[in-house]
């Protein structure tokens, strides 16, 4: 077995080569963008590569999955594998995965022509919740509360456009979370976010503009929070985000209770049946519970931000018991991959 990690400070590779060294299994980091990448690959013998790419930077988006695909075809294992990356940061693709699985999700709706939306429009009832395809943190979803604020949305989105990244409403949200939560932390965000926003922004205005598709989901109301579930092998943690002041979106408010509370136990079962499905080594669910307690599957994804999970308290087994331990979900994704 040989192991590559492609490495970013500040992504999972952190933890990853803390395990590798921690229990001297041999590894070697590789620049997964050299332009002879294969031919590293194939002189050190690679069976196994890792990268925690990410949606927030357009060059992985960009090459990523082409490499893993390639490197698949000699028999290279990778980290995330096909079935967890083809649809990562595509909730438009989500959806028909979902369906074709037969899983409990919010039911979408999806137009790739003007006209088929504005019928739609016309014949549905709002409010509705409008996404993009892709974004994390709620800021690419909107509440839309009626058909005239429909009729707009589907004007810009089969004409001008949306930005994928608006780093404005990014900045708004994390003065707002500021002002609810006046850490250091939030502090150093706003500066951060001020900074990107208004000064660089250029590792965000290289994605192209997302058009000629308009999304929209059911809106649940009345919910104060969502949750996210993470299967990883055997096991499943728990993160319960509460929604902002006066506001329907649970995922980026930085409000999070990490001990189970009282919640619909059956969104777990469906987590462990789905994720052998899915096929996906580790797969983050965010589920929202309807008016009757259902649990419904909003998104799903293979990677999210590292180190807040380390707050978990324990994990689910598959057999919906409990158990208390310290959090280390990376560790819990390379032994799991390294075991293939
Ligand atoms: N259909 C819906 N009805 C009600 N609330 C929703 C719905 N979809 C999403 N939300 C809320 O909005 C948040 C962000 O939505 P999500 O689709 O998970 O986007 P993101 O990728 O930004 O996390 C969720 O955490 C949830 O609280
Ligand atoms: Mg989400």
């Amino acid at each position: 077995m040989k192991i590559a990690i492609h490495h970013r400070k500040g992504s999972f590779s952190d933890r990853w080569i803390e395990y590798l060294e921690g229990r001297n299994i041999p590894y070697i980091i590789l620049n997964a963008f050299d332009n002879n990448i294969i031919r590293q690959i194939k002189e050190n013998n690679v069976s196994h590569f890792m990268w925690h790419f990410d949606q927030n930077y357009f060059e992985d988006m960009l090459h990523a999955r082409t490499l893993f695909r390639a490197i698949s075809q000699i028999g290279v294992k990778t980290f995330p594998n096909e079935d967890a990356y083809w649809h990562f940061d595509d909730k438009v693709a989500q959806k028909y995965l979902l369906e074709a699985l037969g899983v409990p999700l919010v039911k979408s709706d999806v137009f790739y022509h003007k006209k088929e939306a504005d019928e739609y429009i016309e014949s549905t009832s709002f409010p509705k919740v409008f996404k993009l395809k892709g974004g994390a943190g709620s800021i690419n979803v909107k509440l839309i509360k009626t058909k005239d604020q429909a009729r707009k949305i589907v004007k810009q989105a089969f004409g001008r456009g949306f930005e994928a990244f608006d780093s404005w409403t990014v900045f708004t949200d994390t003065i707002e979370r500021f002002w609810r939560q006046k850490t250091l932390h939030n502090f150093l965000r706003v500066l951060k976010w001020g900074f990107k926003g208004i000064f660089v922004d250029k590792q965000y205005k290289v994605f192209p503009k997302q058009r000629n598709y308009v999304y929209f989901q059911e809106f649940i109301p009345n919910l104060t929070y969502d949750i996210r579930l993470i299967v990883i092998g055997d096991k499943c943690y728990y993160l319960k985000r509460n929604t902002r002041d006066n506001d329907f979106r649970a995922s980026g408010s930085g409000i999070l209770e990490f001990v189970p509370g009282n919640f619909n136990i059956q969104a777990i079962k469906i987590a462990f049946k789905i994720a052998d499905q899915l096929n996906m080594g580790c797969v983050a669910y965010d589920f929202v519970f309807n008016t009757d307690n259902e649990p419904l599957i909003v998104e799903i994804s293979y990677g999210f931000q590292p180190y807040v999970y380390d707050q978990c308290t324990g994990f689910y087994d598959a057999s919906l018991n409990w158990h208390e331990s310290k959090v280390n979900l990376e560790n819990e994704m390379i032994h799991n991959f390294l075991k293939q």
